[in-house]
């Protein structure tokens, strides 16, 4: 059956405007926060990680994401006034690039759909960390529009693209995306962004059971030796429309497994602190790993949660500051950067939100019995990005 005539879909329920009001920096508690590149949490967690979501739009209706039955023409999507600026966008990162992240990604929905995106593209790649180094600045798109791209986003300054990619079977890779988006465009997409030289590549793919797990093994065929990096993903419980249950996840051991029948693997040190996959080798005929041959990555969300590192901010299109992708509220960022409020008024203000922070949802939710996912107050995937 199509995951469009799913019966396991739940109503939205609209998250959007209950944002928690940052008081004014002279109310908040405790001392002046200055921004000094080291902002740690209260499991001493650091933040490195901005994610910045600027659009909530898609031209995409994965099912695990955006349900056509819910995300259908009757939705209605933010208005224009209140998504940040470009401006507005910048001076918020470089609070948080002051305050020690090291890379931007930019996501939505479809962040290629936001008019004049290398505009904000070429402004965030101005900004330089606390030692003085370029950010690394990323973006996650479906690819649909990376053909036509992927040379202005160089120019503008964009380090490198994931794109996610769910099957190489197009009968398959229309049925997932929903609106019957043809496999070849993305590809044609992939490899422009390869020639643009906006790599290393990263290929995400979400895996379903029963509607995609068929291409867990072609897909590896495909990008074996391509020097692109394909990533396995567990279908996440995230938002509250796509009526998850566990049986439709299929753990990361069983994804390497299943590898393990065609490929020899073996598992890779991480390369950074924080890292969301776990990184596995191709093999070569005396068992060391073949770096010509490359590698893969699965992220276990599900069945080996990450939070323990995690240093992930998420900054939503219009303004809130989200600690976690499974949190239910974020902090009201916008009213600042509207307000009266001083550059280091809005450090001070983040500083707090941060060093305040708990959050370790994926981490809690292994530690319970498995849950249906459905119902729960969360917000979409589409309006935090992935
Ligand atoms: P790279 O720096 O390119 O390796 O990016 P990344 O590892 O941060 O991964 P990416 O942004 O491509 O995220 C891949 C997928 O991992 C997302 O689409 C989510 O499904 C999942 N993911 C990313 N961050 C988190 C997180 O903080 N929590 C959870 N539970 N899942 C996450
Ligand atoms: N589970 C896992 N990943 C998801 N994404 C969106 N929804 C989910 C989900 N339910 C991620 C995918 C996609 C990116 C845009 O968001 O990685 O590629
Ligand atoms: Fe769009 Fe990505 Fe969500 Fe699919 S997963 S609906 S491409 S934002
Ligand atoms: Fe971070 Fe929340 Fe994901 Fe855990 S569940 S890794 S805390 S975003």
């Amino acid at each position: 059956m199509s995951e469009r005539f799913s019966p396991k879909v739940v109503p939205l329920v609209d998250l959007r405007a209950g944002a928690l009001p940052v008081p004014a920096a002279a109310n908040l508690p405790g001392g002046r926060i200055t921004a000094n590149g080291l902002l740690t949490d209260t499991l001493g967690r650091n933040l490195r990680d901005l994610r910045i979501s600027v659009t909530d739009r898609c031209n995409f209706r994965c099912g695990y994401c955006m349900p056509k039955e819910i995300f259908d023409k009757d939705y209605t999507y933010l208005p224009h006034a209140s998504l940040l600026s470009f401006e507005e966008i910048t001076r918020l990162a470089q609070q948080f690039v002051n305050h020690g992240v090291q890379k931007i990604r930019l996501t939505g929905g479809e962040p290629l759909l936001r008019k004049n995106i290398e505009v904000l593209i070429e402004k965030l790649s101005r900004l330089r960390t606390v030692d003085g180094t370029p950010l690394d600045l990323t973006l996650t798109t479906n690819g649909a529009l990376l053909a036509r791209k992927a040379q202005s986003l160089k120019d503008a300054g964009l380090q490198r693209v994931t794109v996610s990619l769910d099957a190489l079977d197009d009968a398959v890779f229309r049925r997932m995306n929903d609106v019957d988006f043809p496999v070849a465009d993305v590809l044609d997409g992939i490899r422009a962004a390869q020639a643009a030289g906006l790599g290393p590549i990263k290929v995400n793919m979400v895996v379903k059971r029963g509607t995609n797990d068929q291409e867990i093994l072609p897909m590896a065929r495909y990008f074996k030796g391509s020097g692109l990096v394909l990533r396995f993903i567990e279908y996440m419980d995230v938002g509250a429309t796509n009526g998850w249950r566990m049986d439709d996840v299929v753990p990361s051991a069983e994804v390497v497994q299943r590898l393990q029948t065609e490929f020899p693997l073996l598992a890779l040190a991480p390369t950074s602190p924080g890292e969301t996959a776990q990184r596995w080798g191709y093999a070569d005929a005396s068992g060391a790993h073949d770096p010509q041959a490359g590698e893969i990555g699965v992220i276990s969300s599900v069945t080996q949660a990450f939070c323990g590192d995690c240093n992930r901010a998420r900054l939503t299109t219009e303004g809130q500051l989200y600690l976690c992708l499974f949190a239910n509220q974020g902090y009201d960022l916008r009213s600042l950067v509207r307000g009266e409020a001083s550059d280091a008024d809005l450090a001070h203000a983040i500083g707090h939100i941060w060093t305040g922070r708990s959050d370790r949802y994926s981490e809690l939710r292994g530690a319970q019995a498995p849950d249906t996912g459905g119902g729960a107050r969360r917000v979409e995937m589409s309006y935090i990005g992935g």
